[in-house]
């Protein structure tokens, strides 16, 4: 495309986004949203003087995740890579084992797994809904895996391939029910890296409800925020137990001996955290209503643009659009609009860079990965906050 329609394309989608948002800059990516009962409940926990790995507030916010969920399990944990790492191990996840996962993902999806000596496995995703593409990932496996005793091999590198990890992109569920079966048909255990996700349901299951263990984030840029924190959720009574466990030092119960049974880690989530979890869970509703109010304005503004596709949530989806995400004609206008946002004050962000060209993950194996690649050449994340739509327009 010539310059000076790149240059008109980009000034018509910042006419846009300067007539729907706030006036006051920068405007951030994503910003947390506080009410006077965050205040009240972490001035009560301070006032408790149980500020550290139990209390209340802990338990009461995995009452309420599971309550919002619909998962019977939630084990409240420091952050969501702390959450995915319990779940790895929990999954049974081995140094050496292969874990297939996006390379369209933010780092702390493979971080986990490296560390564990594992090896990150990376597969393509699907245009319709950002995250794992089940027929790709089936024909790929079908291509280089094999079965023996029950476990699934890397006919490649002779490695045991021993779980997927299924990110819900940006907030949108991947295909669930297929890729539930792809794990089932190859004897993989499937983790939902849900750390965008809460909030968001597909045929009216929550987030969480395909995989055999689940991490949630509340990282400050997540639509609820702990400061950081995360949790494991699950089904499985046992595991629960276990992740409990492991997550406190796997310190076993005893008036005053420090017994512990396994190597373990202190990953509880503070119960000061845990206070602000639970004044953050009462807005949840709220706050992904705003959110869909947002990506409805955004929708309206950008849908009748041609050159450009606004992202909308997969069919049986009801996303909580953690972030809004613009698909630009190519490279060149992603990064001109990039340029040009930033100079006018309004904090667009691209798709992170995908894992298998970091350095660290460049040499793990990999599937034909055209889709994520594509979509981190011309995606574009919004500004998406939830606080932002009291003043946002949409366009008349
Ligand atoms: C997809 C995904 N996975 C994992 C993480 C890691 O979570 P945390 O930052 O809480 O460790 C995040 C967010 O930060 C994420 O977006």
């Amino acid at each position: 495309m010539a310059a000076a329609a790149q240059d008109n394309l980009i000034d018509r989608i910042l006419d846009r986004l300067e007539h729907l948002l706030p006036a006051q800059r920068p405007v951030p990516l994503h910003e947390p949203q506080f009410q006077a009962n965050a205040w009240e409940k972490v001035k009560d926990c301070l006032d408790s003087g149980w500020v550290s790995s139990v209390g209340a507030y802990v338990d009461a916010f995995e009452q309420g995740l599971a309550d919002y969920t619909g998962i019977t399990h939630a084990v409240a944990t420091v952050n969501g890579t702390a959450a995915l790492h319990s779940c790895l191990l929990l999954a049974g996840v081995r140094p050496d084992d292969e874990v297939l996962m996006p390379t369209l993902t933010f780092v702390g999806t493979a971080n986990p797994v490296a560390a564990m000596g594992a090896v990150p496995h990376f597969v393509d995703s699907a245009p319709d809904t950002l995250g794992v593409d089940a027929v790709a990932l089936s024909d790929h496996l079908e291509r280089i895996s094999e079965q023996r005793d029950g476990c699934c091999f890397n006919t490649r590198t002779g490695r045991p391939i021993r779980a997927l990890i299924v990110v819900h992109v940006l907030g949108h569920i991947a295909d669930m029910a297929a890729l539930r079966a792809v794990a089932d048909r190859h004897n993989l255990k499937l983790i939902e890296d849900a750390a965008e996700a809460l909030g968001s349901f597909r045929d009216d299951r929550h987030a969480g409800h395909w995989g055999d263990l689940t991490a949630l984030s509340f990282n400050g840029n997540k639509i609820i925020t702990t400061g950081g924190g995360g949790a494991v959720l699950t089904q499985d009574a046992e595991l629960a137990r276990q992740a409990k466990h492991l997550t406190t030092t796997a310190k076993l119960p005893h008036p005053w001996a420090f017994e512990h049974d396994q190597v373990a880690f202190n990953y509880r989530l503070p119960n000061l955290n845990a206070a602000l979890g639970v004044a953050q869970l009462e807005q949840l509703d709220q706050l992904v209503d705003a959110k869909r109010r947002l990506a409805a304005a955004y929708r309206h503004a950008f849908d009748p643009m041609n050159e450009l596709t606004w992202f909308d949530e997969p069919g049986g989806c009801r996303s909580n659009y953690w972030l809004n995400l613009l698909l630009l004609p190519d490279r060149l206008h992603r990064d001109g609009l990039l340029e040009a946002a930033q100079q006018r004050g309004l904090l667009l962000r691209p798709f992170w860079t995908p894992l298998h060209r970091l350095p660290m993950y460049n040499p793990m194996p990999r599937a034909e990965l055209q889709t994520a690649e594509a979509l981190f050449e011309c995606g574009v994340c919004l500004p998406s906050s939830a606080g932002l739509i009291e003043t946002a327009e949409p366009l008349g």
